[in-house]
C-alpha cells in the first residue's frame, strides 16, 4: 500500500506547490487539510478543490473557528496569556488545535506522515511537531521547507513547471499569519529592528492617531469567560470577531516587539490583536475586583509559565494541563461587568460591577460610613516590620 502523507494545506502558493512536490520526494499519495481558525480570506470550498487540483488524493477544510475560540482563545484569555508581557501567542494557539486536525485526518485516511510548511528556524515546527508528538507518536513528520530547502522561488519555478492552478503573482513582502486572536507580521524591512511599521503592515487595526468618536463597550463575564456585549449574549468567536471589529477601528491592540524564539534566536514581530487585547484588558481588571489577594499573586506566576508553555509547543503537556486545573479553580467567581472605552490605539477600563466582587466600600472608603478599625493597622505594621528591624540591628552590630 501507498503511504500517505497528511500536509498541513493553507491554500496559498508554497503548501500548494508543496503538494506535487511532496509526492515525487516522498512517493507518498497527499492528503490535503485546511483548517479555518478565523484567518478570512478565501472560501473554504475553493481552497479545497485547489489540493485537488494540484494533486491531492483528498482534501478537507475543517471549520474550526468556533473550537478555536472556545478551546485554545478562550483559556489563553483565562491565563491572561502574554508571552513576554506582551504577545498574546495568537500563532502559538492556532498550532496544536491544527495539530489535533492532522492527527484526525491521518486517522480518518490512513496517513502514515504529517507535512508542514515551517522552516528550522521558527518556533511553528516545535508546535506542530511537539502536540503531534504528544497527540500520535507515531506520526513521521517531513518538513519540505526545512528537510528539503524547499523555499518560495522554487515553489514558484515548480509550479509553473507543473502547471499549477495558483497564482504565483503575489507579491507580499512580509510573512504573515492570522486568526480570529490576532494577526503576526515579520521580514520585509521589519527586520531592520530600527525601522518603523508603516501603515500598510496592518490589516485588522485603524491608525490609532486618527481623530474619530470613541467607542464604549461593555463586556459580561461568567466564570472567567465572556459571555455577552452591551448585553447581547454571544458565542465567544462572534464575542473575539465583533471586538476585533470595534476595538480594530480604534487602533487598540498594536504590538510590535522583539521577541525570545525558543531556537534561540531573536526577532521581530508586529502583531495586531484588537480583540485580544481588550478582552485581556478586561478580564484582568476583573481578576483585580473578583480574585482573593494571594491567589491573584500566585496566578500571575501561573499565568506567565502557562504562556511559555503554550509559546514554547507544550499545549498537550503535563504541567500545561495542571496548570489550567490550577486556573480553573480560581475563575470560578470571575463573573460581572466590565464597562471600557476603545479609543485612541487603547483600550481603558472605566467601571466594574460584580456579584462576586471583593471590593468592599464601607473598608475601602475614606468618607464617613467607614468600617476598617485603623487602630488594628498599629499591632498589624510593628509586627510585619518585625523580621526587618531585628535583621537590620544585627547587621549594625557586625558592620
Ligand atoms: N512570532 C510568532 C510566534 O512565534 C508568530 C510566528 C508566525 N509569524 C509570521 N509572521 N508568520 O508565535
Amino acid at each position: 500500500m501507498t503511504d500517505r502523507v497528511v500536509l498541513a494545506y493553507s491554500g496559498g502558493l508554497d503548501t500548494s506547490a508543496a503538494i506535487p512536490f511532496l509526492a515525487e520526494k516522498t512517493g507518498a499519495e497527499v492528503v490535503a487539510v485546511a483548517v479555518d481558525v478565523g484567518q478570512g480570506g478565501e472560501d473554504l470550498e475553493v481552497i479545497r478543490t485547489r489540493a485537488l487540483d494540484c494533486g491531492a488524493v483528498e482534501s478537507v477544510v475543517v471549520d474550526a473557528r468556533e473550537e478555536f475560540a472556545a478551546d485554545f482563545c478562550m483559556p489563553a484569555l483565562r491565563a491572561d496569556a502574554l508571552y513576554m508581557d506582551r504577545y498574546p501567542l495568537l500563532s502559538a494557539l492556532s498550532r496544536p488545535l491544527i495539530a489535533k486536525h492532522l492527527a484526525a485526518a491521518a486517522v480518518e485516511f490512513g496517513g502514515t506522515h504529517v507535512a508542514h510548511g515551517c522552516t528550522g528556524k521558527g518556533n511553528d515546527q516545535v508546535r506542530f511537531e511537539a502536540s503531534l508528538a504528544a497527540l500520535n507518536p507515531s506520526l513521521k513528520v517531513v518538513a519540505p521547507a526545512r528537510d528539503y530547502a524547499w523555499t518560495r522561488d522554487k515553489a514558484i519555478a515548480f509550479a509553473a513547471e507543473k502547471g499549477l492552478p495558483i497564482d504565483t503573482t503575489k507579491k507580499s513582502p512580509y510573512s504573515i499569519d492570522q486568526n480570529l486572536w490576532g494577526r503576526a507580521v515579520e521580514t520585509g524591512f521589519l527586520e531592520d529592528i530600527w525601522n518603523a511599521p508603516t501603515e500598510d503592515v496592518y490589516s485588522y487595526t485603524a491608525d490609532p492617531a486618527l481623530p474619530r468618536e470613541p467607542d464604549e463597550v461593555v463586556i459580561t463575564f461568567e466564570s472567567g469567560l465572556p459571555v455577552a456585549l452591551d448585553g447581547r449574549r454571544l458565542t465567544p468567536f462572534q464575542i473575539v470577531a465583533e471586538l476585533n471589529e470595534r476595538a480594530g477601528a480604534q487602533g487598540v491592540g498594536r504590538i510590535d516587539m522583539v521577541e525570545d524564539r525558543l531556537v534561540g534566536i531573536k526577532s521581530r514581530e508586529v502583531y495586531e490583536a484588537p480583540g485580544a487585547t481588550t478582552l485581556i484588558t478586561a478580564h484582568m481588571e476583573l481578576e483585580n475586583v473578583t480574585v482573593e489577594r494571594d491567589l491573584a499573586r500566585f496566578k500571575r506566576t501561573v499565568d506567565q509559565r502557562w504562556s511559555e508553555l503554550v509559546y514554547d509547543g507544550l499545549w498537550f503537556s503535563p504541567l500545561k494541563r495542571a496548570l489550567d486545573a490550577f486556573i480553573d479553580t480560581g475563575q470560578r467567581h470571575v463573573s460581572g461587568d466590565i464597562r471600557m472605552t476603545l479609543h485612541g490605539g487603547r483600550a481603558v477600563v472605566t467601571g466594574r460591577r460584580s456579584e462576586a466582587s471583593l471590593y468592599d466600600f464601607n473598608l475601602a472608603t475614606y468618607d464617613t460610613g467607614d468600617s476598617f478599625d485603623q487602630s488594628l493597622a498599629k499591632g498589624f505594621v510593628e509586627l510585619f516590620s518585625l523580621p526587618s528591624k531585628i535583621a537590620s540591628s544585627r547587621d549594625a552590630r557586625l558592620g
